[in-house]
C-alpha cells in the first residue's frame, strides 16, 4: 500500500464521522438524507453517490483510546473489502472526528487487512486487490505519521511474506539470504555464520537440532547503528527463533494436524528482521542487534534422539528428553552469544510452546523475564496501544526445579504443567543481563482470516515492538 498526504482528493473519498449531521456542509441534501436513513438502520459504512464517496460512522463515544484505535483498524479492514469489491484503486481519507489518530488507524486497518500472499497463485493478477493508494487530506494526519505508517505497514507485509513462504523454499540458508537482501533494502548490516563457523564455536544446541536435517543451519547477526548518536551505550539485542520447519524431530508431532502450521516456527526470526527494517528505515537512534539461529527440525538417520546429552554453546550440558522442545536449545545458544555485547536489554521472540497458546489463545502474547518493571510496564502500554497485548507469566524459582536432570546440568522439558514457564526458565539459565521472553506460539499464524489479519502469518507483535523501539529511541509517539 502506498500512503501520501494529498491536496486535492484522489480516488474514492472516505469520510470518518461520529454523526451523519457532521457532513451537512459537504454532502448534498439527498445524500445526507440517504445517509441518515442508513445510519438509523444501523449501517456504519455507507457508500454514496455511485460509490465514489463513502462515509464511515465511527461511533467512538465512551471508548478508551486503545479500544477506539482497534475499532477503527477493524473498520478500515472492512472498508478495504468494500473498496476492492468495487475495484477502487485509490481512496482519500478525511477524518472529521476529534480522535486525532482515526485516519492513521483506518488506513492501517486497510493496509494490513488488504495484505495478500499471491506468490504461488497462477492467476495472481486476477486475484490481486485493486486498492493500492491511500491518501489523506492535510488535516487528517501529519507527515511524520504517514511516513511511520508506510514503514510499519510495509514491515508487516515483509514479516508475513517470510512466515507464509512454503518450507521447501525457505531453508535456514535461504532464510539467511532473505535477511541479507532485506538488510540491503532496509539499511541494516547482515552477517551470516555458516555451519563450519558454528562448529568451530561449538554451538551445540543449534547443531543438535540440525542433525536430522539435510540442510545446514545458519546463525544470522543483524546490526542497526544509527547515522547519528544512539541513545543507548550498550546495545539492545533482539533474538528470534528461526526454526524454518518443526516436525518435532524423532519426537514426531502427531499427524494429521499438528504439523500444518509449522512453517511458521520462524515467526520470531521474521519479527526480528521486521524490527531491524523499521529501525533502519526510520533511522532510530538506537544501537540494535538482531540474532537468528536457524534450522529445520526433522527426524533423520543422524537426528538427535531423546536421551542424548548435548553440550551447549555456554558449556552447560542438557539432557534431551523431547526433540520437539527444540526452540529453547537454539535460543539458549543465541542467548549465550548475546552476552558478548554486554547488552542493556535482550528480548527474544519465539513460537515456543503450545502451552502459551493454550493458556491465552490468540488474543495476546505471553511474556516473562528479568528486565525491570519500568520496561515491562512500557511494553504493556505499547501492546495495549497497538492491540497486540501482553500478559506476564511468573518466573518463580519453583518452576526451575522442574528442569533438573539426573545426569546433566539441565533437561530440555519440564515435568508437569506450566510448560510456557518451564520453557522460560530454561532460557533464563542462559542469560546474565536484563531479559524478556515473548512466547508468540498462539498468535503468529492463523488458518482463518480475522479482521485486519488475513489467514496465514500475522506479524502479531511487530507493531507492539516498533512502538516500543520508537519510544526507546526517545521519539514521541
Ligand atoms: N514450535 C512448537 C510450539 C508451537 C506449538 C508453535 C503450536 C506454534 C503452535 C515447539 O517447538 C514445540 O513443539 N513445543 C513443545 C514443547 C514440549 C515438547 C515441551 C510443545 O509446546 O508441545
Ligand atoms: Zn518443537
Ligand atoms: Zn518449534
Amino acid at each position: 500500500m502506498f500512503f501520501k498526504i494529498q491536496k486535492s482528493p484522489k480516488g474514492d473519498l472516505l469520510y470518518i464521522v461520529e454523526q451523519p449531521s457532521e457532513l451537512r456542509a459537504v454532502l448534498s441534501k439527498p445524500e445526507l438524507e440517504y445517509l441518515s436513513q442508513r445510519w438509523d438502520q444501523g449501517s456504519r459504512l455507507v457508500a454514496l453517490n455511485q460509490y465514489d464517496k463513502h462515509v464511515l460512522i465511527a461511533g467512538l463515544e465512551g471508548k478508551a483510546d486503545d479500544e477506539r484505535a482497534e475499532k477503527l483498524r477493524k473498520a478500515g479492514a472492512k472498508a478495504q473489502n468494500v473498496l476492492n469489491e468495487q475495484h477502487s484503486e485509490a481512496v482519500t481519507i478525511v477524518n472529521l472526528t476529534a480522535f486525532e489518530s482515526a485516519g492513521y488507524c483506518i488506513a492501517e486497518g486497510m493496509a494490513l487487512g488488504g495484505y495478500q500472499f499471491l506468490k504461488y497463485k497462477s492467476d495472481a493478477k486476477r486475484n490481486r486487490n485493486t486498492l493500492k493508494e491511500i491518501y489523506f487530506d492535510k488535516q487528517s494526519i501529519t507527515l511524520k505519521a504517514v511516513h511511520r505508517l508506510q514503514i510499519i505497514s510495509d514491515a508487516v507485509g515483509i514479516v508475513r511474506d517470510l512466515v507464509n513462504e512454503p518450507p521447501q523454499y525457505q531453508t535456514a540458508s535461504l532464510l539467511a539470504e532473505a535477511f541479507t537482501r532485506l538488510g540491503k533494502e532496509g539499511r541494516f548490516k547482515v552477517q551470516v555464520m555458516q555451519k563450519a563457523k558454528l562448529e568451530q564455536l561449538h554451538m551445540g544446541g543449534l547443531l543438535a537440532v540440525n542433525r536430522g536435517s539435510i540442510d545446514p543451519p545458519t546463525f544470522t547477526v543483524m546490526e542497526h547503528r544509527p547515522v547519528g548518536k544512539a541513545v543507548n551505550k550498550a546495545p539492545l539485542v533482539l533474538i528470534g527463533k528461526g526454526v524454518v520447519y518443526d516436525t518435532g524431530g524423532l519426537s514426531l508431532k502427531p499427524t494429521p494436524n499438528s504439523m500444518d502450521r509449522m512453517k511458521s516456527d520462524m515467526s520470531g526470526a521474521a519479527l526480528v528482521a521486521g524490527a531491524m527494517y523499521i529501525a533502519g528505515q526510520l533511522d532510530l537512534p538506537v544501537h540494535l542487534i538482531g540474532l537468528v539461529p536457524a534450522t529445520d527440525n526433522r527426524p533423520g538417520q543422524q537426528a538427535f534422539v531423546p536421551g542424548d546429552v548435548i553440550k551447549m554453546y555456554s558449556g552447560d550440558t542438557v539432557e534431551v528428553l523431547n526433540t520437539d522442545a527444540e526452540g529453547r536449545l537454539l535460543l539458549a545458544d543465541a542467548l549465550h552469544y548475546a552476552k558478548k555485547y554486554r547488552p542493556e536489554l535482550v528480548m527474544d521472540f519465539a513460537t515456543l510452546t503450545g502451552a502459551a497458546a493454550n493458556a491465552i489463545g490468540d488474543a495476546g502474547i505471553v511474556f516473562m523475564g528479568t528486565a525491570d518493571e519500568a520496561v515491562k510496564a512500557r511494553l504493556k502500554t505499547c501492546g495495549a496501544r497497538q492491540y497486540e497485548r501482553l500478559v506476564e507469566f511468573p518466573l518463580w524459582e519453583e518452576y526451575g526445579k522442574l528442569l533438573k536432570s539426573d545426569i546433566a546440568d539441565l533437561k530440555n522439558i519440564g515435568s508437569g504443567p506450566g510448560g510456557a514457564i518451564s520453557a522460560g526458565k530454561f532460557l533464563e539459565h542462559f542469560t546474565e543481563y536484563p531479559w524478556l521472553h515473548f512466547d508468540i506460539a498462539g498468535v503468529s499464524h492463523d488458518i482463518k482470516s480475522k479482521d485486519y489479519r488475513p489467514a496465514g502469518g500475522t506479524a502479531f507483535g511487530l507493531r507492539m515492538l516498533a512502538d516500543f523501539l520508537i519510544g526507546y529511541a526517545g521519539r514521541d509517539q
